[in-house]
């Protein structure tokens, strides 16, 4: 089975190879084709990736190539996980917001508008022309912001699906906790891509959350960075992007007196590259642990041997609500505990969802909706109405300042700008 890795460049790559090689049995890969316009990183990422499958005695080739017809012909699966601007653009979205009192992140809030305005069309772009060379391969959307993303992919026909990794995280990080292996863990876990609840953690089909909250609090409180009072008073684990809004002036302060996580990232890429491009190195190095994507290659694996196999497991995913959430409309995306098998994602039923987080997804969503259409049409207006719908926003002048001052700055990336 072929697969092609959009932003194939990526430092994260290797992660996505250690994966491929550890689930072997999982998915029989014969060719992983890295597309990247960055010939220089290409090159090092794809033979670093062949060292390493090579230690493992993997027989996949890796092949790498500038053109997304090329790695996407006869793939079965196409993983996007690009970023439009690199680090340098998401170094504006994490300080340009903040120089108007709003959190500075790739995601939330303002500056996750200006990644979608960014990302939107690219991705739909390459969506198509890998729909022209492999028309029946499955799209996994980890380029984000997901939500929106996933969407934009969705209504233009494509099989796709979105996928983040704070739910296995949390079911690996439970399993761990509780001394169980992860498979026995099920979450339930409710809302859009980084704007999440555990609501339950089963334990063999058992809600063992009351018990984790209790016995391990503290330390899940400090997982996801809020105050173990108000956890345990929700009774739910909030992803730590909620931390964005349940704390949002005191995540301004912290992120005013720090160096922003694209700098952060930016020195990393630079030590990772360099032992990429050392011969003797041939196993993922531990520094790529200090990046966010945690999971990522066992949830990409899992995802698309189910879609591949017709496993008819569970796994969260972000899809098209189509009534699982019945006070959202039916196309927008949700992240939700969903049956994958070989006809896609099925969202499986959920509990009816509580005002205090219905309120906050509605309105999210509402923000998404808006956001995808200033991503797809384009227009300074459009951007500010977004802002306006966004909970962490809201206020006329500063949506208009705001959408003004990201326009400016993303200028070279936005092709109606
Ligand atoms: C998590 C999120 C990803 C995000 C990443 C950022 O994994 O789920 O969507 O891209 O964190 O990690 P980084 O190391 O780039 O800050
Ligand atoms: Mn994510």
């Amino acid at each position: 089975m072929k697969l092609a890795v959009i932003g194939g460049g990526s430092t994260y790559t290797p992660e996505l190879i250690d994966g491929f090689a550890r689930l072997r049995d999982e998915l029989s890969l014969t060719e992983i084709s890295l597309v990247d316009p960055d010939a220089r990183r290409l090159e090092l990422i794809a033979g670093m990736a062949r060292r390493m499958l090579a230690r493992a005695g993997h027989p996949a080739r890796v092949t790498a190539t500038a053109s997304v017809e090329e790695g996407a012909a006869g793939a079965a699966a196409v993983l996007l996980q690009l970023r439009v601007g690199g680090q340098a653009a998401r170094d504006v979205d994490e300080t340009l917001p903040l120089e108007c009192g709003c959190v500075g992140q790739e995601t939330t809030g303002a500056g996750g508008l200006a990644k979608a305005l960014r990302t939107v069309p690219v991705v739909l772009d390459i969506a198509e022309r890998i729909r022209a060379q492999a028309p029946d391969a499955w799209i996994v959307d980890f380029t984000n912001p997901v939500g929106i993303v996933t969407r934009a992919l969705l209504e233009a026909g494509h099989r796709a699906i979105g996928l983040c990794n704070v739910a296995i995280g949390f079911q690996r990080r439970f399993a761990a906790t509780l001394g169980v292996t992860p498979e026995r863990i099920s979450l339930g876990h409710v809302g859009l891509n980084h704007l999440t609840w555990e609501r339950a953690v089963r334990l063999d089909g058992v809600d063992v959350l009351p018990r984790l909250l209790a016995e391990h609090g503290e330390e899940i409180a400090d997982d996801v960075g809020l105050p173990v009072e108000l956890i345990r008073h929700l009774g739910v684990v909030p992803s730590y992007y909620l931390r964005y809004f349940y704390e949002h002036d005191r995540v301004v302060q912290e992120q005013r007196a720090k160096p922003s996580r694209a700098a952060e990232v930016a020195a990393m890429e630079t030590t990772l590259l360099e032992m990429y491009a050392d011969p003797a190195v041939d196993t993922k190095p531990e520094l790529l642990g200090k990046r966010g994507g945690a999971f990522y290659s066992e949830a990409a694996v899992a995802l698309i041997a189910s879609l591949l196999g017709d496993r008819g497991d569970t796994q969260v995913v972000n899809l098209r609500n189509d009534g699982t959430l019945p006070f959202l409309p039916d196309e927008a995306v949700i992240e939700v505990p969903a049956r994958i098998s070989a006809a896609g994602a099925a969202a499986l039923p959920v509990e009816e969802v509580q005002p205090l987080f219905a309120g906050l997804i509605s309105h999210v969503t509402a923000y998404e909706t808006l956001a995808l259409d200033a991503a797809l049409h384009g227009g300074e207006r459009r951007v500010a109405d977004a802002l306006l719908a966004h909970p962490l926003v809201g206020q006329a002048s500063l949506s208009d300042d705001l959408a003004r001052r990201l326009v400016e700055a993303n200028r070279t990336h936005l092709p109606w700008a």
